[in-house]
């Protein structure tokens, strides 16, 4: 079997793996870089959009979810949104803000790819697509190994057979469990477990919330019609679109509440977050107009109908008592509902969960038992809220670890 030698072997050439591969290369280490796709960075290329939302102006530690929240820290520092605005003003990237801080490709994700597929060309990373890895083994210090000269060594499969390939730092970037249809997979969990890092139990994040009965059957209806709404979960709120679809809901804000959400609990919505509504029922009862009027110029027609079969306000606003509106104002900005799942991993944009930071130097990104062994990206227990956060995590972890090879 022939086998080959590299400084570092990278597995995973998406966000995290590509970053890491160029700053690794540019050190002067031989890096290469395995997937086991036909093509690099798929997920960058369908992102937000096609236009790939990847970092945000206002990070910190409050955007990710993590065990040990303090974790992110140390590597966001070193490595903030300023930093990767700079790598993609450098490669003549146009980009555009959007709300709430979040930056987008003017024209498509792949200038982005192709920017991180630059950097590695330039950096001299070597690429092995199509190649999947069947076993990892780690050879300890001292001991000599038939074919390998280095600490790890790598089994891998392609088109041509198998082969194996050794390295001195090996650094897994494979992601996590969403979007199983671009190749995702729990091969980061398993290596892992193979070396004995514990795995904090993953479930589908950034992801829609399902209906059943009643409320399943009333957003069908409205399938693609979208209103304004603070949805809150677990003492976490969040106040953007929130779209109705054939199974539930979805839209930003309540992709970012499923984060929260765990199974059996409710989220709840207040589309009247902008405004006093009871001041305003007062108001119009006053004034003698009707709820449905002030609705129908709040939103829709279609929806301001559908609201009113859902609250039904019975009687004359005139002669409803003070304290019936009050009531009623309370009931539609704390509007619970009770999702009975989420839309699964096929329609996450990323896995709660992942590899136990509490076994991974902050610093890093290494083992903190297995020297040379290295975990960057998604496939950590880091979760970012939609917006550019996960990207931002993914570059800054890959530097954090490129930056400790580096130093090798
Ligand atoms: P990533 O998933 O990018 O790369 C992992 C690589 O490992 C892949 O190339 C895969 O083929 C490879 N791999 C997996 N298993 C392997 C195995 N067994 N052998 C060999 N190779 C293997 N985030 C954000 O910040 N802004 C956004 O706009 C979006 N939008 C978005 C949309 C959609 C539809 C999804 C699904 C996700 C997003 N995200 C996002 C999340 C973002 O894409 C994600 O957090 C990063 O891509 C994670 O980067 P990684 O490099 O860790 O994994």
């Amino acid at each position: 079997m022939e086998s080959k030698h590299f400084d570092v072997i990278v597995i995973g050439a998406g966000a995290a793996g590509l970053m890491c591969s160029a700053q690794v290369g540019y050190a002067g280490k031989s890096v290469l870089v395995v997937d086991h796709a036909p093509k690099a960075a798929a997920k960058i290329r369908i992102s937000g959009g096609g236009k790939c939302n990847f970092t945000n102006l206002d990070v910190t530690a409050e955007n990710y979810i993590c065990q040990n929240p303090h974790f992110v820290k140390s590597a966001l520092s070193r490595y903030p949104s300023s930093a990767f605005i700079e790598l993609v003003e450098r490669h003549g990237l146009e980009f555009e803000q959007r709300e709430l801080g979040k930056l987008f490709c003017k024209e498509r994700a792949s200038d982005l790819i192709q920017i991180l597929r630059t950097e590695c060309d330039w950096a001299g990373v070597e690429f092995q697509l199509k190649t999947s890895i069947t076993k990892v083994q780690s050879i300890p210090a001292g001991k000599i190994q038939l074919n390998a000269t280095g600490r790890y060594l790598l089994t891998m499969k392609n088109s041509e057979g198998f082969f194996e390939i050794s390295c001195e730092s090996l650094v897994i970037a494979t992601g996590a469990l969403s979007f199983p249809k671009l190749k995702a997979t729990d091969f980061g969990y398993q290596v892992a477990k193979q070396f004995g890092l514990e795995i904090v139990p993953t479930r589908p994040g950034l992801v829609p919330l399902n209906f059943e009965g009643k409320w399943q059957a009333r957003f069908a209806e409205l399938t693609g019609v979208a209103f304004d709404a603070q949805v809150s979960c677990n003492g976490k709120s969040f106040s953007e679109a929130v779209l109705m679809t054939h199974k539930g809901l979805s839209g930003p804000a309540i992709l970012q509440a499923s984060n929260y959400w765990l199974e059996g609990q409710p989220i709840t919505l207040n589309p009247f977050f902008r405004v006093d509504l009871l001041a305003e029922l007062l108001a119009l009862k006053k004034s003698g107009k009707s709820f449905a009027s002030w609705l129908s110029k709040f939103w829709t027609k279609r929806m301001a109908q559908a609201w009113l079969e859902w609250f039904l306000l019975e009687g004359d606003l005139a002669n409803l008592p003070d304290a019936v509106l009050q009531n009623y104002a309370q009931q539609c900005q704390n509007w619970a509902l009770y999702p009975s799942k989420t839309g699964g991993y096929d329609k996450a944009e990323v896995t709660l969960g992942g590899v136990d930071t509490d076994g991974i130097s902050s610093k890093t990104m290494e083992a903190k038992n297995q020297s040379g062994l290295y975990f960057i990206g998604e496939v950590l227990d880091v979760t970012g809220q939609l917006g550019g956060y996960n990207f931002q995590w993914a570059w800054a972890s890959a530097v954090a670890c490129s930056s400790a090879i580096s130093q090798l």
